[in-house]
């Protein structure tokens, strides 16, 4: 493999770490467009009505003007009135015609030409919201070339003042106040969005941006402790999001370490393994010459010895055959547990030093339906325990009984045994981590494996294994095996093999 093969391509792997997003798709950029959007929405809102107001308070002002004149006018006859003088007070007040009524009566004041046609009626003492800015609206959109007639009381006279007039001075005005309230609107909403986005970018954005970034770093070097986030001290939610961001961080990295640990470990038992077998097939060789000597002695061990090497080499070979961690399916007959229970004794080699008294209560004639390779290494597996704990733990003491007692019964198709001592019992450390590879050992010198393999093998048998409560009064372990369907035939042949 060449140098430039071995090196990860990292933009394939986060596709994307890198690449810089366009200035209207980042989240400060959707940020100031909103802000902007929401603040002028904000004053068209406010816009919107105190335009309507404007144009009452314009009408109103006319209206109280033309009063104030046609108090002059109505203290003459009306007929005596001057014309030159009625144009001159149409003229101030911007007015085509003023009327006065009183008492159901109306008198035309001043009057210089008389529209042909009135477009528009307002009664200045109309304030309901809605008809004053559906009038506003219409005087800025259809206005500019129409009469109006605008009337409403003069104070608490009880009179009634009217005039006629052009609305392009009213709605010119209005076209003014409109575009200086635009522009300040504008000039406001600017100034908001600014300040709002200055802060939202200062809280937020900045927090959150500092955090993706250090997600892309964080991916491209996963096992790299300097990319660890550093929370800042903040007590919202960004605070406790950067807090639990660098805690999965952390236990990340440990996952990975652990990882390859456990990765490192299983090329290295597949070494071990792998060199094993060969040195085992050497061993099972020399235990063949063996076989051939005629020493009495030695021709009673060497068959235990050959079958001890054929499980070695047996189980070395399956190992290397199907590779990776774990276990072959089980090949599964019909076994007599209580023989296989012997072997495990015999393996055990437990003399009477050892102290200890190895209970075989397996009935003679109980089948199992199992692996006999595999249920061998888990009932070797407990029965190793027990020993190695019931050895550590009497330091000598004579009167301590040791007993490691086996026992098997049926439940219809369900094979059940047992496998009980009179040691100490599992610590807690062992108890909290049973049955997980390297964490629940518990004795110096033990790897923390044998009850995980245990485990795994009885559930490869579609079985279950549990510990009993056990604190302070010896270990005891239930297996339970199902048997493996079977045909009606085979049922039949069994049940007539029975004794
Ligand atoms: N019968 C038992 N009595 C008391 N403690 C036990 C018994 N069986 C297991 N333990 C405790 O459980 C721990 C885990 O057992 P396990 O067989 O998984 O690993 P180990 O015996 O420590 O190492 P090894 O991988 O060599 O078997 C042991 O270290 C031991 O403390
Ligand atoms: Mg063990």
């Amino acid at each position: 493999m060449t140098a430039t093969q071995q090196k990860p391509d990292q933009s394939r792997m986060l596709p994307h770490a890198g690449r810089r997003l366009p200035v209207l798709k980042r989240l400060s950029g959707k940020l100031l467009r909103l802000t902007l959007l929401f603040g002028l929405l904000a004053e068209v809102m406010i816009f919107v009505p105190t335009m309507a107001d404007m144009r009452m308070r314009w009408l109103s002002d006319r209206l109280n003007t033309v009063a104030a004149a046609s108090v002059v006018l109505a203290a003459s006859d009306a007929k005596d009135v001057p014309q030159s003088v009625q144009d001159d007070v149409l003229l101030a007040t911007g007015t085509k015609a003023i009327a006065l009524r009183e008492k159901g009566a109306s008198r035309l004041l001043a009057v210089s030409e008389m529209p042909s046609k009135v477009d528009r009626h307002v009664d200045i003492t109309v304030t309901d919201p809605i008809t004053v800015i559906r009038d506003a609206f219409d005087t800025l959109i259809n206005g500019g070339n129409r009469v109006i007639r605008v009337y409403g009381p003069i104070g608490d006279t009880g009179k009634v003042i009217e005039l006629l007039t052009s609305d392009k001075p009213l709605r010119n005005a209005m076209l003014r106040y409109a575009r200086n309230v635009a522009l300040i609107s504008l000039f406001i909403s600017t100034i908001t969005a600014g300040l709002v986005f200055l802060a939202i970018s200062r809280l937020l954005i900045r927090p959150i941006q500092r955090m993706s970034a250090n997600m892309l770093a964080f991916a491209q070097s996963p096992d790299d402790p300097l990319r660890i986030i550093t929370p800042e001290e903040r007590e919202d939610e960004l605070g406790i999001a950067q807090r639990e961001l660098a805690d999965m961080q952390r236990q990340l990295q440990r996952t990975l370490s652990e990882q390859k640990h456990l990765a490192d470990l299983g090329l290295a038992v597949s070494k071990i393994n792998h060199d094993m077998r060969n040195i085992l097939a050497s061993a099972q060789l020399m235990s063949d010459h063996l076989a051939n000597t005629s020493d009495p002695a030695i021709q009673r061990f060497v068959p235990k010895l050959v079958r001890t090497i054929d499980r070695a080499i047996n189980y070395s070979q399956t190992v290397l055959a199907y590779g990776g961690t774990q276990e072959a399916p089980p090949q599964r007959r019909r076994v007599k547990l209580r023989t296989l229970v012997s072997d495990v004794e015999e393996m055990l080699n437990l003399d009477a030093k050892s102290g200890i008294e190895f209970n075989n209560h397996v009935p003679e004639s109980f089948e199992i339906d199992a692996d006999p390779d595999q249920f061998f290494r888990i009932i070797l597996n407990l029965c190793r325990n027990s020993v190695q704990a019931m050895t550590g733990d009497t330091r000598g003491d004579a009167s301590v009984i040791k007993r490691l007692t086996i026992t098997a019964g049926q439940i219809g198709t369900t094979s059940i045994i047992g496998v009980e001592d009179t040691g100490p019992g599992l610590p807690p450390k062992a108890r909290e981590n049973l049955f997980t590879a390297f964490k629940g050992a518990a004795r110096s010198g033990g790897t923390g494996l044998g009850l995980a393999i245990v485990h795994e093998l009885v559930r490869a048998h579609g079985g279950t294994i549990e510990l009993r409560d056990s604190e302070g009064a010896g270990a005891s372990f239930e297996i339970r095996i199902p048997d493996q369907p079977i045909s009606l035939a085979e049922w039949r042949s069994r049940r007539d093999s029975m004794p």
